[in-house]
């Protein structure tokens, strides 16, 4: 049992309170239950008296959900540090730079991996990532894949198969398709909750994206989809398609995409990766245009060795704020309860009645902090299932 009192602003995401998508109350009290779900959320003059005598009061912080960070690649050996050196001297980023790390990871054993991963998601929840995806696609073989998900599986439950990030160097398109749609996928699919194919130049055309995808859901996996980040293609179109929970980076969109997107209702998300352009220099999805067609928009770090090596969720609130016209709110529901939408997911995300207590307190009184002091350590605390995880409560 947990309460605190003294939020200056807690950020539910609940907008049953009618105080805007994100349910901010103001001067709040939140109660965490012994079954570590929210157990009460309101006005501090209205919380229940049996909770004055266990109550710690916050001084005036803010309170937020934990991020939800719906794309990662964290199952990875070595890192590609020369290859972003030659970039920041003008060679521009390829698919092809994947397979450096798919040569690091067959040479890492389980146990390098493991730490490696860890390291990264601890990294993550220092700066209020309470839940995060994960992919394997570095292993690129049946065993390198079946144990990059064991090893994703030691870092989160939201692991997804990337048999298809690209096809390695010893393989031919056609007979790597066939191998991901057949053996690896059924060594693999009880390892994964989601299929995940990156569909792109230099990747999977979109015959061979659809073909993997289809026998993916066929396998009882979730869809999500890598689409439009190198150029305009018709991954979206096709993530729509197939219903995918997630079409991710979004970057080359056309108006039939962005309505397509929108028909969906919010049943696929477009995830939208803005340190994957930071890391590339290149141009930034165009959030607003996004936003104000109606379709739901998820924030990640996609942090990966290649084109985006940061874990940052504060970062990437700034960055879509300040580059890509998203106010300050939208940005924090985006990597909130966007990142949830964009797993499916209403029991994260959020500081409803009855979600589980992942929380992050700020070291400001509002959550605008995030976008208006970029790269500055925001986070003092956070908490997963109500129990702190890092920082502390001074
Ligand atoms: O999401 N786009 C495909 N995959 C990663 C990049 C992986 C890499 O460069 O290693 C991404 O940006
Ligand atoms: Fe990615």
């Amino acid at each position: 049992m947990l309460a605190l009192t003294g939020i200056s602003s807690l950020v539910t995401n609940d907008s049953s309170l009618e105080r805007g998508k994100l349910g901010i109350i103001e001067n709040a009290a939140l109660v965490v239950g012994d079954d570590q779900r929210v157990q009460f959320v309101g006005e501090a003059t209205n919380l229940p008296r049996e909770f004055n005598s266990i109550a710690i009061d916050i001084n005036g912080r803010a309170v937020i959900p934990g991020f939800v960070d719906s794309h990662t690649h964290l199952v990875f050996g070595g890192d590609r540090a020369e290859e972003f050196e030659a970039r920041m001297s003008g060679k521009p980023y390829s698919a092809g730079g994947i397979r450096t790390t798919v040569a690091a990871t067959r040479n890492s054993n389980n146990d390098v991996l493991v730490a490696n991963a860890r390291r990264l998601a601890s990294e993550a929840l220092q700066t209020g990532t309470t839940t995060l995806e994960t992919k394997s696609g570095y292993g690129l073989s049946v065993v390198d894949e079946m144990r990059s998900l064991q090893v994703a599986n030691a870092i989160t439950t939201e692991s997804t198969f990337l048999g298809a990030h690209i096809v390695p160097a010893e393989s031919q398109v056609n007979a790597y398709v066939d191998l991901v749609c057949g053996e690896m996928l059924a060594q693999c699919a009880p390892h994964a909750k989601w299929i995940d194919v990156f569909c792109d130049r230099g990747a999977f055309e979109v015959d061979h994206a659809r073909a993997i995808l289809q026998a993916g859901a066929k396998a009882g996996l979730g869809l999500r989809i890598h689409a439009n980040q190198l150029q305009h293609g018709g991954g979206v179109q096709l993530g729509v398609e197939l219903g995918v929970a997630s079409c991710d980076h979004c970057t080359h969109l056309d108006q039939a995409d962005i309505t397509a997107l929108a028909d969906t209702k919010g049943k696929t998300v477009a995830t939208l990766l803005p340190t994957a352009e930071l890391c590339t220099r290149s141009k930034f999805p165009d959030a607003r245009r996004l936003i104000d067609a109606g379709v739901t928009v998820a924030l990640a770090s996609d942090c990966n060795p290649g084109s985006s090596y940061t874990t940052s969720m504060p970062l990437v609130i700034s960055l879509a704020v300040l580059n890509m016209n998203m106010s300050c709110d939208e940005a924090l529901w985006s990597a909130t309860a966007g990142g949830a939408a964009a797993l499916r997911r209403t029991d994260i995300g959020n500081l409803a009645v009855g979600s589980h207590a992942d929380f992050a307190i700020l070291n400001s009184r509002s959550h605008i902090h995030l976008a208006y002091r970029p790269g500055v350590k925001l986070i003092d605390a956070v908490y997963s299932r109500g129990q702190l995880v890092a920082g502390s409560l001074r």
